[in-house]
């Protein structure tokens, strides 16, 4: 901890005590690997998001640096920093919401899979001290392979007796930031017109464009189709190629990931019509988690969408997708159940 003043302190916790939970008064809202590639930026826009009040960022390194940094902006947020295991259920304590970007990303030639054996123990611990300090909060996962990690989590909770499928959300945004980006070039407009359904999971064909429901509605040929669907479904080893090395998508993560939170903030604070795409427990599929379309509200999930009507193409990539879905959730729930 950088050492802050009594009085410093006393007017830091006089702000952030005297806003109340939702409304215009914000939320508690921790990150986990917040000194990452994803997590600086990440913790830099939820800074400046007007619905936080308390903003908490951990990590195993380089935290309390990040938080001296940031707490210089002038927005809102009162910001806090917690350094290494000791400190995690401090960090946790009376969380709203729990964004967890921590653990190792790809380098060329690998998948996100490849990913398992160190970041399913990172979420495993990070998850049993949600467990004991905020079991309530809503939690974003965004640590890889997602189409694991969160089954990992909701077995973490499971055993503790805590799992509420409602407050588990894994984090597929960019896939449909990267989505509207594509779409709207290829069709010539602005991609904050563009809205693409991206349903399946977060890895390479799991990860599944519904072309056919893209808003406002249009049309593709066979090739833009065959383009769009490649290119969203790699759009991650795009820029893990392009870093030659030096990691994966952070920038336009941390973007996608404030979005999502902020999308799960206003469903909290209870506006009406938040919907989003996101891997939750489902039962759009026989699959036990999916991502699809999901109503946001004051309990986390208030409603899984079906997926709508569906042509021959995104039928033949559902099944391919549901193939290896099946494998990754299958992997860790073994994970915690061995
Ligand atoms: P990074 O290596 O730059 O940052 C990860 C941070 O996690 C580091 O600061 C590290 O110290 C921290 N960390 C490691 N173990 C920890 C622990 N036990 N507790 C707390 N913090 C811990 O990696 P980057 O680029 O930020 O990526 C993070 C994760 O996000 C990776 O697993 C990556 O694959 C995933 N990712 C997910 C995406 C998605 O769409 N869901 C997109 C891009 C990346």
């Amino acid at each position: 901890h950088p050492p802050v003043s009594q009085m410093e302190e006393t007017s830091l916790l006089r702000r952030a005590n005297c806003r109340s939970k939702g409304g215009a008064s914000g939320f508690k809202v921790a990150i986990l690997g917040a000194a990452g590639g994803i997590g600086q930026p990440l913790a830099l826009l939820m800074k400046m998001n007007s619905l936080v009040s308390v903003l908490h960022l951990y990590d195993v390194v380089n935290a309390p640096g990040v938080t001296a940094d940031i707490s210089h902006m002038n927005t809102g947020a009162v910001v806090r920093g917690f350094l290494g295991q000791p400190q995690l259920e401090d960090a946790l304590a009376g969380m709203d919401l729990v964004i967890i970007p921590a653990g190792v990303p790809r380098k060329p030639g690998m998948t996100r899979d490849d990913l398992f054996n160190i970041n399913a123990g990172i979420v495993k611990t990070l998850c049993e001290g949600i467990v004991k300090c905020c079991p309530k909060a809503i939690v974003n996962l965004i640590s890889n392979p997602v189409n694991s990690t969160v089954p990992i989590a909701a077995e973490v909770f499971k055993k503790a007796g805590t799992y509420d499928s409602k407050r588990l959300l894994g984090v597929t945004m960019l896939d449909v930031v990267r989505a509207n980006t594509f779409v709207a070039e290829v069709l010539g407009i602005d991609p904050r017109d563009v809205n693409v359904p991206v349903v399946g999971g977060h890895a390479g064909v799991t990860i599944l464009p519904l072309l056919s429901q893209v808003n406002p509605p249009c049309s593709f040929t066979p090739e833009e189709i065959s383009y769009l669907t490649n290119r969203i479904q790699n759009g991650g080893t795009e820029v893990v190629e392009a870093k030659a090395g030096a990691g994966s998508a952070t920038l336009s993560m941390a973007y996608a990931a404030a979005k999502f939170a902020d999308a799960c903030l206003r469903g909290l604070r209870g506006d009406a019509g938040v919907v989003e795409c996101s891997f939750v427990a489902s039962q759009v599929t026989e699959l036990p988690f999916f991502a699809s379309k999901v109503r946001l509200g004051r309990c986390g999930v208030e409603e899984v969408l079906p997926l709508g009507p569906l042509n021959e193409f995104e039928r033949a990539g559902l099944e391919k997708a549901k193939k290896e879905l099946a494998v990754s959730i299958q992997k860790g729930v073994s994970f915690i159940r061995k």
